[in-house]
């Protein structure tokens, strides 16, 4: 696994191509330490996640993670809970997560894929929860992913095929943001970048975790957790929306309808 940070981006390659990026043992070590490293970084506030080689990722690696450890019910405990940390972390992390789909996306790669918060793939890229096909359902939170980014229908026919479907159908179905040719998918996943990264970061977190939050709630205690977050994120971004934000748009600057305040004269 390669971890790049530039600047406001950090990018998590996916590095076993010859195993289609299958997740070892090592991968899923190496994943905790890369989100270790991006949150101690503090100044990023997007995170791409994306495969190298013909493959997004091949899912858990049948051998090292199940086959092997099996015979032993805490080694494979052990082995598994290291991967099933970082999926719980890098659902719940600050910074914006984008998987970039390029290729294969089998099983954890459909959880890798719907556990971030935007996702853009190939059209060609081959997705399926084939779980079904060696004789389980998705787990490790595979099922929930399918829940959270398919239609009911959909999801329940993957989840019971094994079929498989592209990046087109994944756009359709919303489980990607966007579908386009390969040669475009890195042009594509940069402009979404660049829309986020001049954000307020403090606002692009508490923006995803409201909305988390929200989903699983009525209207009258959604409506009093933004009030109580508004006040949260006015005093940790030292009221940027008012001093900056709207001063601007005061001045007629810009027009929030149709781009963003100048973040230059703030402080991240
Ligand atoms: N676990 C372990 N090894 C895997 C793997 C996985 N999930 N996915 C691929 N590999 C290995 C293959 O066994 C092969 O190993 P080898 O070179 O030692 O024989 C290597 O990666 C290349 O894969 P191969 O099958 O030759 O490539 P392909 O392009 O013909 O097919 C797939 C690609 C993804 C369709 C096929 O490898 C596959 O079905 N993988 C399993 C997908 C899966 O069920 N994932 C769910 C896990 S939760």
């Amino acid at each position: 696994m390669n971890l790049e940070i530039d600047g406001p981006t950090a990018t998590i390659y996916l590095n076993r191509p010859d195993k289609k990026n299958a997740m070892n043992p090592q991968m899923h070590r190496d994943m905790n330490e890369a989100l270790d490293a991006i949150e101690a970084d503090r100044g990023v506030k997007v995170v791409v996640v994306t495969g190298n080689g013909d493959s997004f990722s091949a899912g858990m690696d049948l051998e090292e993670c199940f086959l092997r450890p099996f015979e032993d019910p805490m080694e494979f405990y052990r082995t598994n809970e290291v991967a099933l940390n970082w999926f719980k972390r890098l659902k719940a992390f600050p910074a914006v997560t984008v998987a970039k789909v390029n290729g294969f996306s089998f099983g954890g790669g459909v959880l890798l894929a719907g556990i971030c918060d935007l996702a853009v793939a190939s059209e060609t890229a081959l997705f399926g929860l084939s779980e079904i096909n060696f004789g389980i359902f998705p787990a490790g939170g595979a099922t929930w992913a399918a829940a959270h980014n398919l239609p009911r229908k959909q999801a329940l026919y993957y989840i019971l095929t094994g079929a498989t479907f592209t990046g087109r159908e994944a756009e359709a179905y919303g489980l990607v943001n966007k579908a386009v040719p390969l040669d475009e998918l890195d042009a594509a996943t940069d402009r979404i970048v660049r829309k986020l990264v001049n954000k307020n970061p403090v606002t692009l977190s508490l923006a995803k975790h409201v909305y988390e939050h929200n989903r699983a709630t009525d209207l009258p205690a959604a409506i009093d957790y933004d009030q109580a977050k508004l006040w949260e994120l006015s005093r940790l971004t030292g009221n940027e929306w008012v001093n900056v934000a709207l001063k601007q748009f005061e001045k007629r600057s810009y027009q929030p309808g149709l781009s963003t305040y100048d973040r230059v004269e703030a402080k991240s």
